[in-house]
């Protein structure tokens, strides 16, 4: 397949037209993961923390249901590790998945230490249960709004921090490499001063997922996934892309942009029921509505399918609605506005994208395969959650791969005695002409066909339906230089969806959240695999030992 591999740059370079700044360390990302790394990296140097929106816009702000961590004395990190490579299927790495459930208490005291305001019982931090978890260990904060306070948390310590410059409404096109060096810093496209140049001894990359590639997602605007597509561009390994997870329960109200009602829902007792108001989770799966997501997924679309309705129910009228105010006023309130008592009524669902499983390779401490680029967040795959995410585990490996992707790009940039500038890369935007383009049309039909045939339900044909449109529209998006980052998205949503398109046409079985009607069985024999990618060397296929 056509990944328009021969672009290096989103705009061409020319002389020197513009200004140029410098960093110890540069960030790209406001979310948990970039804010944490800036505040690690501030310890040793001067930050440069860039994000494309305001700082708060991100996944992580919308976060609810909380974070992972064994706080109960009945609890371990042995349990979360053991549960978290049972919803891998085989293909975590499981010393990457040890050291982060491990480190996980570590990061939440630290989380409350710097102010944050967790849900509390008796004194403690209260803790409830998700899907696939064992244990109640889930971390919360004003009931449902956990990633609004752990956000906020965050951007206040970084806004504390000296040492830590914040440009927002800055807009990174491309990481700027050299042959021997890696990745010497950035270019952006700042909102009110136009392009610039930052040179940087190490970078962070922390973009978050790609789920607006999806008509259906609970993601943020800003999700789309430009990290991922400048990593590939710069020449850096990705992997797992084809494991792209869907959360069951999106509010299914016209006009609710596909609002998530939290799995934490179901944790404290919420039922699903079809259109004829029969439960249906026990008859797929032992654990019922704390099934695995990929398992409630295909439940839900089956059930739709049977019954011919548009959606699913969440049922929560049984719950006290004491106790339903005080857990979930969020999404009280959501329903509430458009005219739903979640006390009373019960709540239309459908599944929607929700989570980036694969990524920019990288270890323990956030490095990639590119010299002095760092990783980590939604944009990096540590191989914590193999072929499939346990709720809450995200927003953790945030904040530990932050931590340590941070430390290690510190520590890279104090050991870069040379200053920079690289005066030989000089940028200038080009002039282009792309008026003939209605970008908003390209992107509207890419997340359409993408959500139909590269959603919940793969197959070899639909697949290669997505290709076909992927490789026609490329051939006259790709070549044209944008000015404006509608144009540049909608090019980095081009290249991860042909990415991920590939490598989910590759793999011919079903594991975790990838599954193909076609090969709807699981098959280690062939595919105990991890698929890598990148520019120079197309996919690869690395075998999982054990
Ligand atoms: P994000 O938080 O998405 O931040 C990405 C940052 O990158 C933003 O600042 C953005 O501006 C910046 N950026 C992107 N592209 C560019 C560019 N080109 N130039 C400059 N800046 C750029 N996980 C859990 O563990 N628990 C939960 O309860 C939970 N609930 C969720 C609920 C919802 C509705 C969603 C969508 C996700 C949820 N997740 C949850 C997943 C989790 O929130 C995310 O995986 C995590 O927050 C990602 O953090 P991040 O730092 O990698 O990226
Ligand atoms: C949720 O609250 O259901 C989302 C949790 C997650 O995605 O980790």
């Amino acid at each position: 397949m056509e990944h328009y591999s021969d672009r290096r740059y989103l705009v061409s370079f020319d002389s020197a037209m513009v200004p140029q700044i410098f960093a110890d360390v540069l960030v790209i990302g406001s979310g948990v993961a970039g804010l944490r790394a800036a505040l690690t990296a501030a310890e040793g140097g001067e930050v440069l923390l860039v994000a494309k929106g305001q700082l708060e816009e991100s996944n992580t702000s919308k976060a609810q249901g909380g974070v992972a961590a064994a706080l109960d004395k009945e609890d371990s990190s042995a349990l979360h590790m053991q549960d978290t490579l049972d919803a891998g299927q085989g293909i975590c790495d499981p010393e990457i998945v040890r050291a982060i459930t491990a480190e996980a208490p570590e990061r939440i005291e630290e989380l409350a230490r710097w102010g944050a305001n967790f849900d509390r019982e008796d004194g403690r931090i209260a803790l409830t249960r998700e899907g696939g978890h064992s244990m109640a260990r889930i971390v919360h904060a004003l009931g449902d709004a956990t990633g609004k306070e752990v956000a906020d948390t965050l951007i206040r310590r970084v806004r504390e921090t000296e040492g830590i410059k914040i440009m927002d409404g800055t807009f990174v096109l491309d990481l700027l490499t050299m042959p021997e060096e890696g990745c010497v810093g950035a270019l952006l496209h700042d909102r009110s001063r136009g392009p610039m140049i930052v040179w940087a001894k190490a970078t962070v990359l922390a973009c978050g997922g790609a789920g607006r590639i999806f008509r259906e997602t609970t993601n943020a605007p800003i999700a789309t996934g430009d990290g991922i597509a400048m990593a590939y561009r710069a020449g850096a390994t990705l992997t797992d892309l084809e494991f792209y997870q869907f959360h069951p329960t999106a509010l299914y109200v016209a006009g609710a942009s596909r609002a998530l009602i939290s799995e934490a829902v179901r944790g404290e007792g919420g039922i699903l029921r079809n259109a004829r108001g029969e439960r249906f989770m026990p008859k797929y799966h032992e654990l019922a509505e704390l099934a695995p997501r990929d398992a409630v997924s295909r439940a839900i679309v089956t059930e739709i399918r049977e019954t011919g309705h548009t959606c699913a129910y969440v049922d929560m009228r049984h719950i006290a609605a004491e106790r339903l105010v005080r857990r979930f006023p969020g999404i009280r309130d959501l329903c509430a506005q458009f005219d739903i008592d979640i006390t009373r009524e019960q709540v239309p669902i459908r599944p929607a994208a929700h989570y980036m499983i694969g990524g920019v390779q990288v270890g323990f401490d956030g490095r990639t395969s590119v010299p002095r680029l760092f990783a980590c967040g939604e944009a990096a795959c540590t191989g914590l959650h193999g072929a499939n995410r346990l709720g809450s585990n995200s927003l953790l490996e945030g904040l530990v791969i932050g931590h340590h992707a941070g430390d290690a790009a510190r520590r890279t940039a104090e050991s870069e005695s040379r200053e920079a500038p690289h005066t030989r890369f000089k940028v200038r935007l080009t002039a282009a002409r792309t008026d003939a383009i209605d970008v908003a049309d390209v992107t509207d039909s890419l997340r359409a066909l993408c959500w139909r045939s590269l959603g919940i339900e793969r197959t070899r044909f639909g697949l290669d339906e997505v290709a076909h449109m992927l490789v026609f529209w490329g051939r006259y998006v790709m070549a044209k230089e944008f000015r404006d980052r509608a144009g540049w998205e909608l090019q980095n949503m081009l290249q991860v969806a042909s990415l991920l398109t590939e490598v989910a046409m590759m793999r011919e079985e079903s594991r975790g959240v990838h599954f193909r009607t076609d090969f709807p069985k699981t098959n280690d024999a062939l595919w105990k695999t991890h698929l890598d990618v990148s520019r120079e060397l197309g996919v690869q296929q690395r075998r999982v030992e054990g």
